[in-house]
């Protein structure tokens, strides 16, 4: 039997562990099954899914920053039936809990989504990306504006999920606000199971010798190793003002750093790019975790949640 309890709960989804990787990252987990056993993990975050299949932003996408990335990808994906047909099965298959991340543009859009998966086994939770940067057309004065950013909006879209699904409901909210806790106790207060922290930080990049933007999209998100004390901070206060859970992630790449999220207040962390430098990072981390709760001597991981010390 296993000594230390890994187990969690996140918001009404049971995880065998508290470690899952973050959407876009990760693909539908298929690619990823070479590496490392992916059920390993608890659970698998699939792409943002749309309705219908989109292309994405005009290329370059994804650039090297000094301790990060940044990317505009624009939400390529499959988009849902496609997802439905081909990479559920795989995923059910592999018996592995599905976080499926879903985008949308009108609260309906995003209901539908919420209640096709659901009808069709295609998750066990969802997660609405309602902070997505890189959809907007950044020429245009505020063209960024994100849903995450009004927490009336928030709100009306948190409650248009919640009313088309019996999942449970992981609102993914942006960091690129002036307090945290707004958007987050909208969320909560439309129904939200739990709040993913953070998204990706806005940024740009211009190459002085052409003059011109190092991304496609002009604007992108940054993440990576760079984020994570920002990560951390916004999950501790988000944490404090909240009664549901957070699922921590920003620049998680090792069982120390997942372990900083955890002891900020997150009940679950995601493990994001830092799998595109080492494909088993988030399998590393479960591991790292076990070892670490085995040398402090803690039976249950779940008493080390917001047991930072002051
Ligand atoms: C290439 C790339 C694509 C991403 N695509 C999505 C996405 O489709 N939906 C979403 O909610 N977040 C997306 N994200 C944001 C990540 O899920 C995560 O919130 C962010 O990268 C911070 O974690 P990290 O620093 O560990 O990568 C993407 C991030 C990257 C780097």
């Amino acid at each position: 039997m296993n000594p230390v309890n890994l187990a969690v709960n996140l918001g009404g989804l049971s995880m065998k562990n508290p470690v899952t990787v973050a959407s876009g990252t990760f693909g539908y987990g298929d690619e990823y099954n070479h590496y490392f056993d992916i059920s390993r993990l608890g659970a698998v975050t699939v792409k943002s899914l749309t309705l219908r299949p989109r292309a994405g932003n005009a290329p370059p996408r994804i650039m090297e920053t000094p301790a990060g990335m940044l990317n505009a990808i624009g939400l390529q994906n499959i988009g849902l039936e496609s997802y439905l047909r081909e990479k559920v099965p795989f995923l059910r298959e592999k018996n592995c809990v599905i976080i499926a991340n879903i985008y949308g543009y009108t609260p309906d859009e995003y209901g539908e989504l919420a209640r096709r998966l659901e009808e069709e086994n295609g998750a066990d939770a969802i997660e609405a990306n309602l902070s997505c940067p890189n959809v907007h057309d950044a020429r245009h004065a505020r063209g960024g504006a994100l849903v995450a950013q009004s927490p009336e909006k928030v709100l009306e879209y948190t409650r248009a999920i919640k009313a088309a699904t019996t999942l449970p409901v992981f609102i993914k909210l942006s960091p690129n606000v002036a307090d945290i806790v707004e958007p987050a106790l909208a969320a909560q207060q439309g129904g939200a199971d739990a709040i993913s922290l953070i998204n990706t930080l806005l940024g740009m990049d211009i190459d002085p010798e052409t003059r011109t933007p190092r991304l496609g999209n002009i604007v992108g998100g940054l993440s990576g190793p760079a984020i994570r004390p920002v990560a951390v901070k916004m999950v501790w206060d988000a944490c404090r003002a909240l009664e549901i859970p957070v699922l921590g992630m920003g620049g998680i790449s090792s069982a120390e750093d997942a372990l900083q999220f955890l002891l900020a207040g997150a009940r679950a962390v995601a493990v994001g790019c830092m799998s595109f430098r080492r494909p088993d990072t988030a399998l590393k981390v479960v591991e790292g975790l076990e070892a670490y709760c085995m040398r402090h001597g803690i039976v249950d991981i779940n008493d080390l949640v917001g047991a930072m010390r002051l």
